[in-house]
Parts: structure tokens; C-alpha cells; sequence
């Protein structure tokens, strides 16, 4: 027994000294330029397959992922970040990334082949060994379903439903707002601008028309020493979104400005409000925005969000609801940011409960600043 343990031991001894001499050697080749031995594709496939569906298995259930927002931002997101490897329906592949290897496959006719918590699972972790990036920003493990809420779409769609959902359907002619203060924006601003727009709208009232409005924030109407300080810390990666993070990467210090002014003196129309809004809730959200709740250590947002307090303080009337919401939770699993201002209102938040959540943001979707109370229909 002892001399076939000793023989097992040198043999696989051998064979590591053996591996290891042929990797020194140098005589194995890595070039991209040549495809695997398939016996060796079949097997790293194997292996990416397994791995992929073991762990995906324990991702927890999806947000609804028929929800139309969720598809544009995932759409959004998509163009910048994937389709430049992947391809998207209005373009082919691009032919530097058919020249990786594995080679990224065109997906548009491949995301089918994956369950919704696997495409959730791939977004979010990437692949290792085969250049498929991770999410940018691993604090943010609830943005890659908007992606996979999107990819589930992707098998046949039209050149012209993407360009719908990805590039939005705003033009500066559209927003009458902005076409005026275009004109003011220099040459390289306005390039920027134009990919701000496929998200945010010229104007920055959100996601575009109808369902999707509040796939991205609104902008128009807030203060701009907020966006400023709230694109410096994406682009210093202070605040973590793995959509805003590079985007805002590589913008100088002016341009952010530029944008930050622009946005802000945009007048968009607000969406309507919702009709079914619960007036209990309504209520309670209106009671808690100006006086808190001292029994669970709420403080009054007001305090804080009111008219003419810190300019670096965002307004949050005629934010979109479920964007509120969002960023409440945020705080309270501490993924928004780690800047000082981030840090101000999580302390002040850590308490809310989620009842007291969705109050709070049906009540801020639905108020108005205070010099265009009452005149709704005109804006
Ligand atoms: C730098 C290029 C690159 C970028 C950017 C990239 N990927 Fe990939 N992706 C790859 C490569 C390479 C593979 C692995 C292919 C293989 O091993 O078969 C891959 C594999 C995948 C797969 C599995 C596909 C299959 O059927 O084999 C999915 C799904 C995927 N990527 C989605 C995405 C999404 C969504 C994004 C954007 C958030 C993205 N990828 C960004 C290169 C990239
Ligand atoms: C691919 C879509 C996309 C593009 C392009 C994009 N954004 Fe955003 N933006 C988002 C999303 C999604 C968020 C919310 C991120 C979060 O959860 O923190 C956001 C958030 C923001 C915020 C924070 C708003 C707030 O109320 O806190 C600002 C400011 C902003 N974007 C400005 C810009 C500017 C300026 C550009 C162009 C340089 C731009 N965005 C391009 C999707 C986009
Ligand atoms: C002590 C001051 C303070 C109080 C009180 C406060 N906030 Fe904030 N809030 C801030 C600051 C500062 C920011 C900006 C954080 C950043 O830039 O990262 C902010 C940001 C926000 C945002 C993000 C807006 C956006 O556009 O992304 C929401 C939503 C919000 N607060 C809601 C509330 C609600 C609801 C309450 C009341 C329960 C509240 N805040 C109480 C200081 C406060």
C-alpha cells in the first residue's frame, strides 16, 4: 500500500515539475490569434457553464423585471457598457472584440440562453480569465437586474426599439426648455451633453415619456450645487453607482459644472401625479417631512430639504417616487457613498422604516417648490 501511495506521489510530481518546465519554457502559446485545441474550448466552456449556474442558483428572487423602467435603464446602461464587446441590434460587433478570445459572443441572440438570476449573476461578477468585466461598482448589487431586465428583451429586438431604449426619444428640438440654452454651451460640453440626453433628457426630466419616466432622476429644477457635488463624487468614486460611475469618470472639474448649470435652470414639465395615491399614506408622508417622529428618531426632512437651505442639499419635490425610495434604502444597507455629505443623511435616515419610506416618497413625488405651487398644467 505504502509504495503505490509513493509511486501516485512521484508520478503527479513529476507531472507538476513537468507542467511547470514546459510554462518556463515559453513554449506554450497564448496567442489570441490561434482558436483552443477543442477538446480545451469544450472544456473551459464546461467549466464557465457549471460555475455559472451553481452559483446563480443562490442569487435571491428578482425585482419585477417586466417593469419599463427598469428595461431603459438597463438599456442605457447597456450601450455604454456592453454593446462596445457584445454588439447591440443597430450595429454589428465590433471587429477589435471579435478578436479577443473567448471572443465576447453578439448577444442580442444569445441572452435567451441564460435564466434571469444567471444573466443577474454574469452582470454583476463578470468572468474571470475571459475579459468580462464585474459590475463597476460591487456596493450597487441592485442595479445589474435593471441589465438583466433588459437582456431578457434583447433575442429579435429591432435596430429601431433599441435606439428607442437605449438613446431615449428626446431631442433637443423636443425639449423646447433646453434648445435656448444649448446654444450656450461650448463644442466639447455639448457633446458630453448629448450622451447626459440618451438618460436624462436635454431638459433632465428623467427616462422619456410614460412608463419609463423614472428609470433616471430628474435634474431640471435642482439645485446646482448639488449636481456638481453629486457628479464630482460618482466621478471620484465617493458615491457608488456602477451606471453614474463612468460616466462621470474622466469629466474635468469645468465640464461638470457646465453640465450642473445646464441642468439646473431647465424648466421640464412635472409627470402628473398619481391618481391612486393612498391619502392615508399621502398623510403620513407630509406629517414626517415637516416634523419627523420622535419615537423612532426620525427628523424632520424639512429641516434639512426645505426651501433655502444648503444649496449642496438636493430639493426632492417632484422627484420620482421610486426613485426616492431607492436611495433610502441605500442608505439604510450604507451602499450610497462614503463622502460627507453621503454620511449626513444616512445618519438621518438609518431609522425609517419602510412604510415610512414609501410615504415619504409618494409625499415628495407629488409636492411642488413652492414658486410653481398651482400652476401644474403650465409646466
Ligand atoms: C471587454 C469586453 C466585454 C464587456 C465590456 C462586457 N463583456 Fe460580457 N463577455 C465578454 C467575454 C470575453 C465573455 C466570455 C465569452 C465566453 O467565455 O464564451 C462574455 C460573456 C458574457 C455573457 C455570457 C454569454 C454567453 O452566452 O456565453 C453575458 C450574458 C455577458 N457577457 C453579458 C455582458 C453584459 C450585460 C455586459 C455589460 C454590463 C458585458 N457583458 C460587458 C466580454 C465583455
Ligand atoms: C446610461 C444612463 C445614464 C447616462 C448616460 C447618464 N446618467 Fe446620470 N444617472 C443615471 C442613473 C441610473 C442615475 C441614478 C444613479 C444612482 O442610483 O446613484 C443617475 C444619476 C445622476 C445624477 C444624480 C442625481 C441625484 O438626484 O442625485 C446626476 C447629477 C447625473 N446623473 C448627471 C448626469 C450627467 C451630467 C450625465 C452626462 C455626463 C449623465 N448623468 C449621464 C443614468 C445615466
Ligand atoms: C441633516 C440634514 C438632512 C436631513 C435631516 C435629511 N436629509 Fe436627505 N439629504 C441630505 C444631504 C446632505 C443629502 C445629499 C447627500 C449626498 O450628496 O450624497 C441628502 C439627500 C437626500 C436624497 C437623495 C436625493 C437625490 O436626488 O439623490 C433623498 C431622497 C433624501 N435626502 C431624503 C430625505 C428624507 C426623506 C429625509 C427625512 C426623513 C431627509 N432626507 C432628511 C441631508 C439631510
Amino acid at each position: 500500500m505504502r509504495r503505490v501511495l509513493t509511486i501516485i506521489g512521484l508520478v503527479l510530481g513529476a507531472q507538476a515539475v513537468g507542467g511547470f518546465l514546459f510554462a518556463w519554457s515559453g513554449l506554450y502559446s497564448i496567442a489570441a490569434s490561434k482558436e483552443h485545441w477543442p477538446p480545451v474550448h469544450w472544456f473551459f466552456s464546461m467549466a464557465m457553464r457549471s460555475s455559472i449556474e451553481t452559483h446563480a442558483a443562490f442569487v435571491s428572487d428578482p425585482p419585477d423585471l417586466d417593469d419599463p423602467a427598469l428595461i431603459r435603464r438597463g438599456a442605457g446602461h447597456y450601450e455604454d457598457g456592453c454593446a462596445p464587446c457584445h454588439g447591440a441590434p443597430d450595429v454589428g460587433r465590433n471587429p477589435i472584440s471579435r478578436h479577443m478570445l473567448p471572443a465576447p459572443p453578439f448577444l442580442p441572440g444569445h441572452a435567451g440562453d441564460w435564466t434571469d438570476k444567471q444573466l443577474y449573476w454574469i452582470t454583476y461578477n463578470g468572468i474571470k480569465y475571459a475579459g468580462m468585466p464585474a459590475w463597476p461598482a460591487q456596493a450597487r448589487d441592485d442595479e445589474p437586474w435593471a441589465v438583466a431586465a433588459f437582456l431578457r428583451r434583447l433575442d429579435g429586438m429591432s435596430a429601431e426599439e433599441y435606439r428607442r431604449l437605449a438613446f431615449g426619444e428626446t431631442t433637443p428640438d423636443g425639449d423646447r426648455s433646453a434648445l435656448s440654452d444649448l446654444a450656450m454651451l461650448d463644442g466639447s460640453a455639448r457633446e458630453v451633453l448629448d450622451n447626459c440626453a440618451r438618460c436624462h433628457g436635454y431638459d433632465g426630466a428623467g427616462g422619456g415619456p410614460g412608463d419609463s419616466a423614472s428609470a433616471f432622476p430628474r435634474l431640471s429644477d435642482q439645485n446646482a450645487a448639488y449636481l456638481f457635488h453629486a457628479l464630482k463624487a460618482y466621478a471620484e468614486g465617493g458615491r457608488h453607482s456602477g451606471i453614474m460611475q463612468p460616466v462621470a469618470a474622466g469629466l474635468d472639474e469645468p465640464i461638470l459644472r457646465t453640465l450642473a448649470d445646464h441642468y439646473a435652470r431647465q424648466r421640464a414639465p412635472y409627470p402628473p401625479p398619481p391618481a391612486d395615491a393612498d391619502p392615508a399614506l399621502l398623510a403620513l408622508g407630509a406629517r414626517l417631512a415637516e416634523s419627523g417622529d420622535r419615537d423612532t428618531g426620525v427628523p424632520a426632512c424639512s429641516g434639512c430639504h426645505g426651501e433655502d437651505r444648503d444649496p449642496r442639499y438636493p430639493r426632492l419635490d417632484g422627484q420620482h417616487a421610486s426613485y426616492i425610495a431607492d436611495q433610502l434604502r441605500l442608505w439604510q444597507r450604507d451602499a450610497h457613498g462614503d463622502t460627507p455629505l453621503s454620511r449626513i443623511m444616512g445618519a438621518a435616515v438609518r431609522n425609517l422604516t419602510e412604510e415610512q419610506i414609501r410615504a415619504l416618497s409618494l409625499h415628495y413625488a407629488q409636492s411642488r417648490p413652492r414658486e410653481t405651487a398651482g400652476e401644474d398644467s403650465a409646466r
